[in-house]
């Protein structure tokens, strides 16, 4: 829940013409929650120095009180191929429009938050930076940009940002001193999180896809017991997976090192023998374009010179697509290097992140996911995902997974539970809506529920069949609507079934029905907006602009969410 405090400026004097405004406004844009997290931590640390705080979503913001904000920090992340988080796109929009206002009073900074292996890292955030420095804005101080392992670089910005605000004003503030900032979870229970993982039990792995599909999906339980975990359907969770051994041995070889070498594993310099090391503590199946820069500067070889030339930016985009260290390893030899200092050009290895597929209502201790294998060829050589794999292949029952547990505040069920849902979430997306489902039927919930649900083929593809099937007679789940892509010569996909259906799925939006979306991001979650907007115009009678409008609305109001990868 955010907070929001009232249009109230304190001004202290610090000389007779310098007026300083001890009012500071907050905005996030955040996809899955991680910059909301950060921006909630900071409001706090900025309230306990006394300091008057505005904490808001950037849809939630008015754009227009924008001219008398004087102090703006914004922690911003970059989702997909450099687009800003759904709800920070009005936002975005304006700033970036004629109707921007002017801003030589205003005192900002930027945190931004992205992915080094995406080649619009970070985007957003530069992109806020850059345009508030246009319309007048002043540095508060300089942009960070953070990787997937945020913690110590947002917690330099935080302490940074505080130090300098604080500069700015006589301090009246009586409160502890401004050090170490640790970016804790707020309200978190559990002693365990992103940064320090608990072992989960493995109670059950299963393939959901019936003989001869050409997918497989495990349904993996895991035991809470003793995490002190809570979630609310609409949350993830984030694994650490084992890389494959096969992958670590080649590279190994390949560098001619040793296996039991002793390596850091973090800052701190805790070390690990070089083979454990790279199959847990280190990403070794992406290229960044950092890390291939990097590793040119450890290397003679003239073609990889030539990679990271300026000039040569196109080369190396098409380079690093789908190409892993084993590649680049093997693609410019010879090396000479380390283990040490090559390892210390690695990524740590982040979490897969997967939306939860149970309620806790249901499942007291136990969260269940869902999880698509990833196997594709690329590069003349069989890629497999990391963590997909390991569960599809090496993960037995007992065993334990390193996992946390990741809150999504911007996917949750409606607060009344008499609201009606319209939930489309095709192959894999479909998890959160089992979720969703079993905390309605738990709860006793009487609201309307709508599920559109396809993927390939009926007879073995049908994610969860028996529940929601279930859930149709029982009357949690009132409509269900599949769509089996690879069934019939023509494809068909679940915008094709809501387009079918607009006549009643418009008078559901109009009885004030949530829309969840969940899936893929860029084929799937694009068409079925498109899909909406049809069928505001068609059965709306609205035009285009006036559909698109409906929609930001609907978004505003937290009726329209996705989650989307
Ligand atoms: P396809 O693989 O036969 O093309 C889950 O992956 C389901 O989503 C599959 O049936 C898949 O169909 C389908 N799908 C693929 N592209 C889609 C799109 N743009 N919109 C909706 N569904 C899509």
């Amino acid at each position: 829940t955010l907070h929001t405090i009232p249009d109230v400026t304190t001004v202290i004097s610090t000389d007779s013409s310098v007026a300083i405004s001890r009012e500071v406004t907050v905005l996030f844009g955040s996809q899955t929650g991680n910059s909301q997290g950060l921006a909630k931590t900071l409001s706090q640390k900025l309230e306990g120095l006394g300091f008057q705080v505005t904490l808001s979503s950037m849809s939630d913001f008015k754009s227009n009180t924008l001219k008398k904000v004087q102090n703006l920090l914004i922690v911003a992340s970059t989702h997909g191929e450099g687009t800003p988080p759904d709800n920070a796109i009005p936002f975005y929009e304006f700033l970036h429009s004629k109707r921007a206002p002017k801003l030589e009073d205003l005192q900002f900074s930027v945190l931004a938050l992205g992915d080094s292996s995406y080649e619009f890292y970070c985007q957003t955030g530069k992109d806020f930076d850059k345009r508030l420095e246009e319309l007048g804005g002043q540095r508060i101080s300089p942009r960070v940009d953070c990787d997937l392992d945020y913690d110590d670089s947002a917690a330099e910005w935080i302490d940074n940002v505080l130090a300098n605000l604080r500069g700015t004003i006589e301090s009246t503030s009586t409160s502890g001193a401004l050090t170490a900032t640790g970016i804790e979870k707020v309200a978190e229970q559990s002693a365990y999180s992103r940064t320090f993982p608990f072992k989960a039990e493995v109670l059950e792995n299963i393939n959901l896809n019936g003989r001869g599909s050409d997918r497989e999906t495990r349904h993996l339980e895991l035991s809470l017991e003793g995490s002190n975990f809570q979630y609310e359907p609409g949350d993830c969770v984030g694994i650490y997976p084992e890389n494959s051994l096969g992958l670590v041995e080649s590279l190994i070889e390949k560098m001619g090192w040793s296996s039991e070498e002793l390596v850091s594993v973090n800052k701190k310099g805790e070390q690990r023998p070089l083979r454990e090391a790279l199959l847990n503590n280190y990403e070794i199946t992406v290229l960044t374009k950092p890390l291939v820069e990097q590793a040119a500067k450890l290397s003679s070889n003239n073609e990889l010179q030539a990679l990271v030339a300026p000039g040569n930016e196109v080369e190396l985009k098409n380079y690093l697509e789908g190409r892993d260290l084993l590649d680049l390893v093997q693609d410019f030899s010879p090396w000479e290097v380390s283990a040490r200092d090559f390892v210390s050009l690695l990524r740590k290895m982040p979490a897969r992140l997967y939306s939860i597929a149970s309620s806790s209502k249901a499942r007291p201790d136990e969260v269940h996911l869902t999880i698509r294998t990833v196997q594709y060829e690329a590069h003349g050589r069989d890629r497999y995902g990391v963590c997909s794999t390991q569960c599809a292949e090496r993960l037995e029952l007992g065993e334990q997974l390193s996992m946390y547990v990741h809150h999504n505040p911007n996917f949750k069920l409606p607060t009344k539970s008499d609201t009606p849902i319209i939930m489309i979430g095709p192959g894999t997306g479909v998890a959160p809506f089992r979720a969703f489902l079993e905390e309605r039927e738990e709860s006793g919930a009487e609201g309307k529920a709508w599920l559109f649900y396809g993927d390939q083929h009926l007879l073995t593809d049908f994610l969860y069949q028996l529940d929601f099937q279930r859930w149709v007679k029982d009357g949690v789940l009132t409509r269900m609507d599949v769509a089996f892509s690879r069934d019939t010569a023509k494809k068909v996909y679940v915008q094709h079934r809501m387009l079918e259906k607009r006549n009643e799925l418009y008078q559901w939006l109009e009885e004030g029905a949530f829309v969840y979306i969940c899936g893929d991001e860029k084929h799937m979650a694009h068409d079925v907006h498109n899909t909406l907007i049809t069928i505001l115009e068609q059965e709306g009678g609205k035009s285009r602009e006036d559909a698109v409008a409906y929609l930001t609305e609907m978004q505003q109001q937290k009726r329209y969410q996705r989650d989307v990868y």
